[in-house]
C-alpha cells in the first residue's frame, strides 16, 4: 500500500508521541487533537512541518515546547522514512522523508494497477441522489450541475470501494401532470412526442401552461385528469407514462453526450414513493408530530423559522389532501434507510434547497427515519452564472438548451484542437473535441470550490493555460507523445524508481499524496480538492520536464527512470481525470 507522505508523518509522530507516554517521558493523557501538519512554504525546511510540541506544551505545564520537540524527535529518527528530523525555534518539527522511502513507495505505485490505492476498510453504501430533471420541463443549468458534481462523486466513492446506488429522483408526479397530459390529448400523441423528443420540452410545458392559465374548460379537464392519475386510471397512466419516457429519452441523449454513468435502471422518481406518502402521514400523526396550520399538516422542527421569528411548518400535506415534495422526501429517506440499508445519503442539489433538506432531515430524525449513524447530507452548490456575472441564461435570453451548450463547446473544442495540431485526420479531430469540449465544461464545473457561483465562460475553460480540462488533457498527451517520440514503451513494472532532482523529488511527493486527496474527497464531497490536485500535478510535470531531458538524458537508466517517472504521472492524470469524468485523449 502506497502510504502518501501526510498520512506517514501524522502516524509517525502520533506513535511517537505513543511511545514518549508509555515509557513517561510526556506526562500525557491524550494526545491533543489540534495537531497541524503542513508543507512548509520554504523547502529548504523540510518536506512536512508540525506544531504537535507547541501544542503539547499547552497541556504540559513546565516544559517547553523545544524540549517536548526534542523528546518526540529522538523517537522519531529511528523511523528509516525520514533521513532528516530537526527541531526548528520555537518549537516546530520538520521533517525530510528519504529518498529510499520515496523510491520504494514510487516503485509500488508504480506496479500496482490501482495506484497503490487501497479499498476502504469500512465499505458503506451511499445513496447518491443527483440531476433530477423534471419530467416535460426542460434540463436547466442546476440539474447540469448536479449531473456532472453527482457523477464525479459517484465515481470516486465506488473506486475507493464504496456500495455506490445512483437515484436519479425525477420530478414525475404531482398536479402539473392534469394539465400535460391533457396538452398531449390536444395536441394529439404524434405531434406532442415530436415536440418532446427533439428535447422541445420547454416548449411542449410553456403552450400547456399557457392554455391552462387562458381556458377555463382546460383547467377543469386538468383537475379532473389529476384525479384520475391519482386514482390509477389506466388510460392517464398510459398518457403519463408517454410523457415520462419521451423526457427520459431527452434527458438520456443528454447524458450520454457528457458522459454519465446514469441510465434508466438508476431513475427513482417521485412517482415511485406515491404509494408511501399515507403512511409518512400516519406514521407522523401516531407519533403526535403532525400539527394542522391551515388546514394543512404540517411538522414543526425546532430550530427553524420565519422571518417574523415564528416557528417554520414542514408542510406534509397540503389542505387540499394533495401531498408536498417533502412528503415525498420523507417517504424516500425510509426507503433508502430500510430498503437499501443506506449508510449515507447525498443530495447534490443546488444550495436554494438548502433550507427544505435542513428541515427533512430533521423531521426525518424526530420520526427515527435516521437512525444515528445513519448519514444525510445536502451537498449544496451555487449557481451557474453568465460572463455578465448574471444568472445563466442563452443568448436570445430563453430558456436555454443544454445541446446547444454541449454543442458550442465541442465546435470551440475542434477549432481550438485543429489549430494547435492542423495534422490530425478529420475522425481524430472530432473525438478529440468532444473528450476536450465536453471535458472543458465538466472540468470548469469542478474546479470550483461547489459551494460557490461559477462563471460559464467558454473562452476560459477552453484555454491551455490555467487550471482547465485542456491543460490536464495536454498535459497526459504531452507525456504520451513522449513515449511516440522516443518510440519507447512504457515499462510494466519497475524495481526502483528513485527521484532525485529536485524537481523529480517534488513530482514524485505530490504523486504519492493522491490517496489522502481522494479520501478527502469522498468525505467532504468537494471535488475540486481533486481538481487542484491535478492541477498541480501538470504544474510539477512541466517543472520536471523543462528540468529534466527524458529522452536525452545522460544514460539509459536514467532514460528509463524519467520514462518511468512520465509515465506514472501520465496514468495518474489520466486516472485523476477518469475519476472526475473526463476522458483524457492520446493525443491533441
Ligand atoms: N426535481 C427537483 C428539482 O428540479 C430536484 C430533486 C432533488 N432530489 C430530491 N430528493 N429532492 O428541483
Amino acid at each position: 500500500m502506497v502510504v502518501s507522505a501526510e498520512v506517514l508523518l501524522h502516524e509517525s509522530i502520533l506513535e511517537a508521541l505513543r511511545q514518549c507516554m508509555n515509557d513517561g517521558s510526556l506526562p500525557l493523557d491524550a494526545v491533543p487533537d489540534d495537531i497541524v501538519i503542513e508543507k512548509p512554504k520554504n523547502p529548504s525546511h523540510g518536506d512536512w512541518s508540525t506544531n504537535a510540541a507547541l501544542r503539547i506544551a499547552r497541556h504540559l505545564p513546565g516544559s517547553t515546547p523545544m524540549d517536548i520537540a526534542n523528546t518526540v524527535v529522538a523517537h522519531l529518527s529511528e523511523n528509516t522514512a525520514f533521513s532528516r528530523v530537526d527541531v526548528v525555534q520555537p518549537g516546530f518539527i520538520n521533517a525530510r522523508l528519504s529518498g529510499a522511502f520515496i523510491d520504494a513507495q514510487l516503485t509500488e505505485m508504480y506496479n500496482s494497477p490501482r495506484l497503490g490505492l487501497p479499498e476502504v476498510e469500512h465499505p458503506q453504501t451511499v445513496v447518491v441522489d443527483y440531476s433530477a430533471p423534471n419530467v416535460a420541463k426542460e434540463m436547466h443549468v442546476g440539474h447540469l450541475r448536479s449531473t456532472i458534481i453527482g457523477d464525479a462523486l459517484v465515481r470516486i466513492l465506488a473506486h475507493l470501494g464504496h456500495t455506490v446506488i445512483r437515484e436519479n429522483h425525477i420530478g414525475d408526479w404531482g398536479t402539473p401532470f392534469g394539465m400535460l397530459i391533457e396538452h398531449l390529448i390536444d395536441v394529439g400523441d404524434a405531434e406532442g412526442l415530436e415536440e418532446l423528443s427533439v428535447g422541445e420540452l420547454g416548449a411542449f410545458y410553456r403552450e400547456a401552461r399557457t392554455t391552462f392559465d387562458s381556458e377555463p374548460a382546460f383547467q377543469d379537464r386538468s383537475r379532473r385528469r389529476v384525479v384520475l392519475l391519482q386514482s390509477g386510471d389506466p388510460a392517464t397512466l398510459k398518457l403519463w407514462r408517454t410523457l415520462v419516457d419521451a423526457s427520459l429519452d431527452a434527458f438520456e441523449t443528454i447524458y450520454s453526450e457528457l458522459g454519465v454513468l446514469l441510465t434508466r435502471e438508476d431513475v427513482a422518481g417521485e412517482s415511485r414513493y406515491n404509494d408511501a406518502l399515507g403512511k409518512v402521514v400516519e406514521d407522523l400523526k401516531a407519533w403526535n408530530l403532525l400539527v394542522e396550520s391551515d388546514g394543512a399538516q404540517c411538522v414543526f422542527p425546532p430550530g427553524f423559522f420565519n422571518r417574523d421569528g415564528s416557528p417554520l411548518p414542514l408542510i406534509i400535506q397540503k389542505s387540499d389532501g394533495g401531498y408536498g415534495y417533502a412528503a415525498t422526501d420523507l417517504a424516500t429517506i425510509r426507503d433508502r434507510v430500510d430498503r437499501l440499508h443506506a449508510d449515507r445519503m447525498l443530495y447534490v442539489v443546488g444550495m436554494p434547497q438548502s433550507q427544505h433538506f435542513a428541515m427533512v432531515f430533521a423531521v426525518a430524525a424526530m420520526a427515527g427515519w435516521l437512525p444515528t449513524g445513519v448519514e444525510a447530507t445536502h451537498i449544496a452548490f451555487g449557481h451557474m452564472l453568465g460572463t455578465d456575472h448574471k444568472m445563466f441564461k442563452s443568448r436570445s435570453g430563453g430558456t436555454f438548451q443544454l445541446q446547444r451548450l454541449i454543442d458550442e463547446a465541442v465546435a470551440r473544442a475542434r477549432s481550438a484542437v485543429i489549430e494547435r495540431n492542423p495534422e490530425l485526420g478529420e475522425e481524430d479531430c472530432d473525438s478529440i473535441a468532444r473528450m476536450v469540449g465536453i471535458g472543458a465544461m465538466k472540468y470548469a464545473d469542478l474546479a470550483n470550490d461547489r459551494t460557490r457561483d461559477y462563471v460559464f465562460d467558454l473562452d476560459r475553460m477552453l484555454s491551455f493555460e490555467g487550471n482547465t480540462a485542456p491543460y490536464l488533457q495536454y498535459a497526459h498527451a504531452r507525456i504520451r507523445s513522449v513515449f511516440r517520440k522516443g518510440n519507447a514503451a512504457p515499462a510494466a513494472s519497475v524495481t526502483a524508481l528513485p527521484a532525485l532532482a529536485p524537481s523529480e523529488r517534488a513530482l514524485a511527493l505530490h504523486l504519492l499524496s493522491l490517496q489522502s486527496v481522494l479520501e478527502d474527497v469522498a468525505i467532504t464531497c468537494r471535488p475540486h480538492t481533486l481538481c487542484t490536485y491535478l492541477y498541480e500535478l501538470s504544474s510539477l510535470f512541466t517543472d520536471f520536464y523543462e528540468q529534466c531531458p527524458i529522452l536525452k538524458a545522460a544514460s539509459a537508466e536514467e532514460r528509463e527512470n524519467r520514462l518511468a517517472l512520465a509515465h506514472l504521472t501520465g496514468r495518474t492524470l489520466r486516472e485523476g481525470l477518469g475519476l472526475l469524468g473526463i476522458a483524457a485523449p492520446e493525443q491533441m
